[in-house]
Parts: C-alpha cells; sequence; structure tokens
C-alpha cells in the first residue's frame, strides 16, 4: 500500500480520483484553429467589458488582500434581491459554498438527498465528509421531486435541487417546488441550485410558465439556500465567484468554516461591475435562446434525441456510445461531455456556443454520422 493511505482520513481515502479531459488527438500547431470547448457550459461570449475594465483597475491593488467580508458586492447583490446584507453569503463559485454547507451540517452518519444524474460536485462535497448521498431515481430526464421527498430519512440534512438540473436541463417549474417546500420536514435545508438563474428566467419568459419563487422561501423564513453565480450568465467562471442567499444564522456558521480570502479583490470587483451590465447578460440570454432551437433541431435531424433545456447545454442521447462520438469530435477539434459517469452512457451534453462554434458543432456532427 502506498506511503500516505493509512494516514489521510476515511473520506479521503475513499472519494474516486480525477479524471482530466484528455488532450485532442490533433497536435495543436499554430496552425490548427484553437479547440472549442463545449463541454463545460461555459459563456462563449465573455465577462461584460465593464468588468474587464474593472478588474484591470483591481490588478494595481493586487498586493494587498481582498475584503474577506465582500462587503460591497454583498451590499449589491443584497440591493439587488431586496434581501437584509446578512443573508448573503459570498464565496469563490458556487461550489465553494456547497463545500461549506456539507462541512456545517453533515458527518458520517448522517446523509444528503439528490437526484441521479444531477451535479457532480454535490456528490464529491457529501462525500468529502464521510457522509452519505442519496440519489433519487429521476422521471423522464427530471427531477422526481416526489421520490426525493421519500428519500428523505431522520439522518437527512440537505436537499440539493438543480434547477435547472446539470447535466438533464431540465426545469422545474415554480409551482412544484413551491409544493416540495411545503412538504420537506423541518430538519432538511433545502439547496435551491440555481446556477443557470439568467437563462431558465429567460426560456420561462418565453414558454409562459413560471421558473422560480426561490426568494419567496427565504423571505418567509423557510430552510432553503438560493445558490447563484457569475460563471454562466455573466461569463467570470475562470475568477470563482458566486453566492448564497439564506437564512442568515445558517450563513454565519459556513461562513466560519470559509478559507480566509478565498474570494479574490479582482474577483469581487469584476462581480460588482458586472452586476451592472445588464445588456450584456441580455445579449447573452438571447443568443442562447435562439441558438438552443438551432442545435436542438440540427441534432433532432441525425435522430438524437434532444432534451428541451432552460440552461446554456443540452443533453442529448445519441444512441450509441456517447465517450466515442465525443472523442471523434474530439478530433474535429471541439470537445463535448459524454454522460457515461452519470450512468448516461449514450448520452453527451453540449454547451450552446456562438452561433459560429455551433455551426462549426453541427457540420462536424454531421460528417460523424456520415451525413453530408
Ligand atoms: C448545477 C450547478 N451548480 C453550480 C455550478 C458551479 O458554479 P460555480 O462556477 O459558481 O462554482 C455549476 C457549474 O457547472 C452547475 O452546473
Amino acid at each position: 500500500m502506498s506511503r500516505f493511505f493509512d494516514l489521510v482520513s476515511k473520506p479521503a481515502r475513499e472519494m474516486g480520483g480525477f479524471l482530466p479531459t484528455p488532450p485532442p488527438k490533433r497536435a495543436p500547431a499554430d496552425s490548427q484553429p484553437r479547440l472549442i470547448k463545449l463541454d463545460s457550459n461555459e459563456n462563449p461570449f465573455g465577462p461584460s467589458p465593464r468588468a474587464i475594465e474593472a478588474m484591470e483597475a483591481a490588478l494595481a491593488a493586487a498586493n494587498s488582500y481582498p475584503d474577506d467580508d465582500c462587503a460591497e458586492l454583498r451590499r449589491k447583490l443584497a440591493a439587488c434581491h431586496d434581501v437584509p446584507a446578512e443573508q448573503v453569503l459570498v464565496t469563490a463559485g458556487s461550489t465553494a459554498l456547497l463545500g461549506l454547507l456539507c462541512q456545517t451540517m453533515l458527518a458520517p452518519g448522517l446523509n444528503a438527498v439528490t437526484s441521479e444524474r444531477s451535479f457532480i460536485v454535490y456528490s464529491m462535497a457529501v462525500h468529502a465528509t464521510g457522509a452519505q448521498l442519496i440519489e433519487a431515481a429521476m422521471r423522464e430526464d427530471g427531477f422526481d421531486l416526489a421520490a426525493i421527498l421519500a428519500a428523505i430519512n431522520e439522518d437527512t440534512r440537505l436537499v440539493f435541487l438543480a434547477n435547472p438540473n446539470n447535466p438533464t436541463g431540465t426545469m422545474l417549474e415554480a409551482a412544484a417546488v413551491d409544493k416540495f417546500i411545503a412538504e420537506v420536514p423541518g430538519h432538511v435545508v433545502v439547496v435551491l441550485d440555481e446556477a443557470y438563474y439568467e437563462f431558465a428566467a429567460h426560456f420561462a419568459g418565453r414558454r409562459k410558465v413560471e421558473y422560480s419563487r426561490s426568494l419567496s422561501y427565504l423571505r418567509r423564513g423557510a430552510s432553503v439556500i438560493v445558490l447563484r453565480t457569475f460563471s454562466k450568465a455573466h461569463g467570470l467562471a475562470g475568477l470563482r465567484v458566486g453566492y448564497g442567499l439564506g437564512p442568515a444564522e445558517l450563513l454565519a456558521y459556513c461562513a466560519r468554516m470559509r478559507d480566509t480570502f478565498s474570494v479574490s479583490s479582482v474577483a469581487q470587483a469584476a462581480a460588482v461591475a458586472a452586476l451592472d451590465d445588464l445588456n450584456h447578460v441580455g445579449r447573452v440570454v438571447s443568443n442562447n435562446a435562439e441558438q438552443a432551437q438551432i442545435l436542438g433541431v440540427g441534432l433532432s435531424e441525425l435522430g438524437y434525441r434532444v432534451v428541451p433545456t432552460a440552461a446554456n447545454f443540452l443533453y442529448c442521447d445519441v444512441g450509441e456510445d456517447a465517450a466515442g462520438v465525443a472523442g471523434r469530435l474530439r478530433d474535429e477539434g471541439i470537445s463535448v461531455r459524454p454522460l457515461g459517469g452519470w450512468g448516461a452512457p449514450s448520452c453527451m451534453r453540449v454547451s450552446i456556443g456562438t452561433p459560429e462554434q455551433n455551426q462549426i458543432f453541427l457540420s462536424a456532427v454531421r460528417k460523424i454520422a456520415g451525413i453530408s
């Protein structure tokens, strides 16, 4: 056995290793176009020019530690969402808050509940505490809230609802979540993960359905944490900044567990500026909705089953080994996410890119499918 196996904690020993994405087969020579990354649901338009300007200005003060309290950003978020600043906690990406919630609320013998085929970080954050993750079965690629409710037991402390869900892109409508929140037992905190909030709100508006009333649960004192991020619609994934809105007492416990100075001054400045650029977010979400339609039609024409999305990616069943399809796409210079690790070996997740990127992607899948 290796030198440290007996020394590390049981959760560290038992957690799965990280599998990096393999490099493309074609050597990345200068003559080759850059890899088109449609594998991580990033914003293909980049950050808002206002955020870039704010970052540049913040760089000159990079010798100073950041404001550990993220006071300006918290105040601004509190004003945006009309909640007290104590009900906002800024973290290094919303995944950092997932980790903090698990460290704060879980321990060996306790559990968290979510759905199968959901965000991979739930499993990592829960298992790092030595607790168990119970994954309820899905219904038609979406969360089955009745099954999740039935899976809750006396040792459950957290429930994770990714809305929309990653990787299936499915959305829970507000009325279904209302009912769920009303039925969840009092010893359980519900994490409403709204990383794709801006995209989902836009789709819901177009489809004339109601997406989320998450902040109303908070206002009436429910045990709910709402997660949002600057990584998606705001295009700041590389800076690592996200936040939670929740009961002040619980967020204060989470804040104690946080690494000191974990949200950089550059990230804070960018996020503050990004909040002011509604045009940028508007452009990003409308491109996304239009391109979701184009990609959806293009993939369906190949016979792939495409699940209607409420996010910035499409989940599709290619009817064969998706890892093989992803490998061939990679050789064409495009990276997508095959979902064998999620128990869906014939499915892949494709982020919605710029119109040009999507056309290149569609030509490549058609070529691979032997059409064109
Ligand atoms: C459901 C969900 N939650 C959270 C995140 C991560 O957000 P952040 O970059 O803020 O850590 C993602 C990113 O892919 C996601 O899909």
